[in-house]
């Protein structure tokens, strides 16, 4: 037993994080099975949606799980509303401030974990009493901080600064990065990339074999005027350079951007007009498996990668 894992009545200290397009209850459910965590990605589900998948995971294990709730996307009241009417336990909050809805999610008796990319707010979400903090390097996949903090400094900076447990995020898909990771002074680790190529994600096909196919070097972060993202280099990537080019106002990105592409992307698999989000260690994901392979391959990993270590 560890914080993490005694925190959230779990077998590993493996969170699956929430993903717009990706993480449905199929997902979460799968990872929770597996004995980690998982995680309903509200941050792409109508609120009507949301409570389905809610009502299925709760069907499709008895494992706890919780849901992400980002809190730049609308309807969060709503959103809210229906996380404590179906009575879940664990919420994520992400990309928003933890003091909005901490405390009253704290007296509904859910436990409350905020993600950040820096000390600063790792600090703001412990003064709004959260129960952890999940830092977030500059490699993961998704929305990410404006600073380009990495996960090697962000978490021992981190650490440095809070006492609530503290969960390492960005760049992390193998038994060996938990176990630096953890070394380095996380409590546990949350993945996203590696469960985008999971069979149980609700990515199209074609998305989850391009995150395969995507190498070293071939995402970046883009768009920080609006909402910093990882996006693989596809042409609306290349379209958005050459709008760069020509140093446009936020209107501009606003317009090009337009509305839907993740869901085209991720969900739909346009892989040339969408948006495609993942982060830098896509290049070490080489295979498409189920949740529960992914999390016993980690842990295998983790457990040999620690007897080396013993040895250096
Ligand atoms: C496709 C995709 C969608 C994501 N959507 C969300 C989201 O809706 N809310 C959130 O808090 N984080 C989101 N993230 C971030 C993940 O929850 C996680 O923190 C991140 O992927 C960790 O870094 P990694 O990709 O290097 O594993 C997303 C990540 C990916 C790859």
């Amino acid at each position: 037993m560890n914080k993490i894992t005694q925190l959230f009545n779990i077998h590993y200290p493996i969170i699956q994080g929430g993903m717009i397009w990706n993480s449905g209850y199929k997902l979460a459910s799968a990872v929770s099975n597996a004995g980690g965590l998982g995680l309903i990605g509200a941050g792409s589900m109508y609120p009507d949606v949301l409570r389905e998948h809610i009502q299925k995971c709760k069907k499709a294990t008895d494992k706890p799980f919780g849901v992400n709730v980002p809190m730049l996307y609308p309807n969060i009241e709503e959103i809210i509303n229906i996380i404590v009417e179906e009575d879940v336990k664990i919420v994520f909050t992400s990309a928003g401030n933890p003091k909005t809805w901490t405390s009253f999610l704290k007296t509904k008796g859910i436990t409350v974990v905020h993600v950040v990319s820096s000390s600063k707010f790792a600090l703001k979400a412990q003064e709004a009493g959260v129960d952890a903090v999940v830092a977030e390097g500059f490699e993961a996949g998704g929305h990410n901080g404006r600073e380009e903090t990495t996960t090697l400094t962000l978490i021992p900076m981190v650490k440095e600064n809070i006492l609530v447990p503290l969960i390492a995020a960005g760049g992390i898909a193998t038994g060996r990065g938990m176990l630096a990771a953890m070394v380095l002074g996380a409590d546990g680790v949350q993945m996203g990339s590696r469960f985008v190529a999971s069979t149980e994600s609700s990515a199209h096909d074609n998305f989850k074999k391009t995150v395969l196919e995507t190498g070293e070097g071939e995402t970046q972060l883009t768009l920080k005027e609006l909402a910093p993202v990882r996006l693989i280099k596809n042409k609306f990537f290349d379209d958005l350079q050459e709008l760069y080019a020509q140093c446009p106002s936020k209107e501009d990105l606003e317009n090009l951007l337009g509305k839907r592409r993740a869901k085209r992307g991720m969900f739909e698999g346009d892989l040339v007009e969408g948006e495609l989000e993942i982060g830098q260690i896509s290049g070490l994901i080489h295979e498409i498996k189920p949740a529960a392979d992914i999390i016993k391959e980690i842990i295998t990993e983790f457990e040999l990668a620690k007897k080396e270590a013993s040895s250096l």
